[in-house]
């Protein structure tokens, strides 16, 4: 068949994976289905900051330019995931207990590093800020940040990531905001006084860690209401768990959910696409994180296509 990336194309958006460069050298099918199928990549974990600085000041880009010369290779776009989060951030960080100057140096230094310095011109987006709120709720998360800086953090990390390249969109990603409730009002909120006070914010990226059956009604409803603010929004992290063990009636439920949120993001005209969280299911995070769970992603534990690849494939080949 016609690989997604083309049909996604077609439609103006483009179809993207989670990537791991361990996986990208171990495995064969692994490495072509990634280079084949999707049109943009997303570092699932190797340019989150424990990799990216894990001594202070020394920098180690080696695991990430694996990822960024596969992509540049196979012509993908590159998603630039993360910069600041509560999670998979170096001891010496997250135990420094750091003052609000000395604190806010070293998330300058980082995002210039990284953002101007590393990978200038070579990521089309940044997940600059990365579930900046609670689990559940409209409380912005008492991470690192926060407490030691305050709510400016946000618009500080927006600003300095455009000044060092102008060209990234940048995005806030979140979890549990694909339909309307607390969490994502209050991340419209948020969203609509950082523009208002001129912070280059372009994107919110709607995670979509989804359970099946699970996908919310007003999802588009929901996403148009921040590209009606004028920003973009993308699927950054698909992927649809069952209850193990999967049957027959959950795969197939699962491949109808994949089709929806693809035409979801096909109705929304400033919808850039969708990226699914890792390729096939031996990779994806979600059994280990929530055991008796899995089978979230399209491709099977052997990387043969699952039923919710064929619906992709399907949906998008719509006119
Ligand atoms: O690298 C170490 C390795 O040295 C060690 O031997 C091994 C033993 O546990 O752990 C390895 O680290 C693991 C890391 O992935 C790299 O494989 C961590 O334990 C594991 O917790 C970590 O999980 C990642 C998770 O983020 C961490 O929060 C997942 O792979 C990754 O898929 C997940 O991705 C996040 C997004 O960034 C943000 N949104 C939610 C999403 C799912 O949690």
């Amino acid at each position: 068949g016609v690989p997604l990336r083309d049909l996604a194309a077609d439609h103006g958006i483009r179809i993207g994976a989670a990537a791991n460069p361990y996986l990208l050298e171990k495995n064969r099918e692994y490495r072509s289905l990634l280079g084949e199928q999707y049109g943009s990549l997303t570092a699932e974990n190797v340019m989150k900051w424990d990799t990216v600085q894990p001594e202070r000041g020394v920098y180690d880009f080696s695991h990430a330019d694996a990822l960024v010369d596969f992509a540049e290779k196979n012509g993908q776009k590159m998603r630039g995931h993360t910069l600041l989060w509560h999670n998979q951030n170096p001891e010496w960080l997250s135990d420094g207990d750091f003052g609000p100057d000395e604190l806010r140096s070293i998330m300058h230094d980082h995002i210039r590093t990284v953002v101007g310095g590393h990978f200038k011109g070579r990521m089309y987006a940044w997940d600059v800020i990365n579930e900046p709120f609670r689990d559940n709720g409209g409380e912005l998360r008492r991470n690192l940040w926060l407490r030691t800086l305050g709510e400016g953090y946000i618009a500080d990390a927006l600003r300095t990531a455009h000044a060092a390249d102008p060209d990234a969109r940048l995005y806030i990603n979140d979890f549990s905001i694909e339909g309307r409730n607390a969490k994502s009002d209050a991340l419209y909120a948020l969203a609509e006084s950082l523009l208002e006070q001129g912070v280059p914010l372009h994107g919110i990226g709607f995670q979509s860690h989804l359970s099946v059956g699970d996908v919310p009604g007003d999802m588009v409803e929901n996403m148009r209401r921040f590209t009606d603010l004028g920003l973009e929004v993308t699927i950054t992290e698909l992927d649809i768990s069952i209850d193990m063990p999967a049957r027959e009636a959950e795969l197939r439920a699962q491949a109808d959910d994949y089709r929806t949120v693809v035409r979801n993001c096909l109705k929304v005209s400033r919808c850039t696409g969708v990226t699914v969280w890792g390729v096939g299911d031996a990779d994806s995070w979600i059994p280990s994180w929530f055991p008796g769970q899995g089978a979230a992603l399209p491709f099977d534990q052997d990387y043969s296509p699952k039923l919710a690849f064929g619906a992709l494939q399907e949906e998008l080949s719509k006119a």
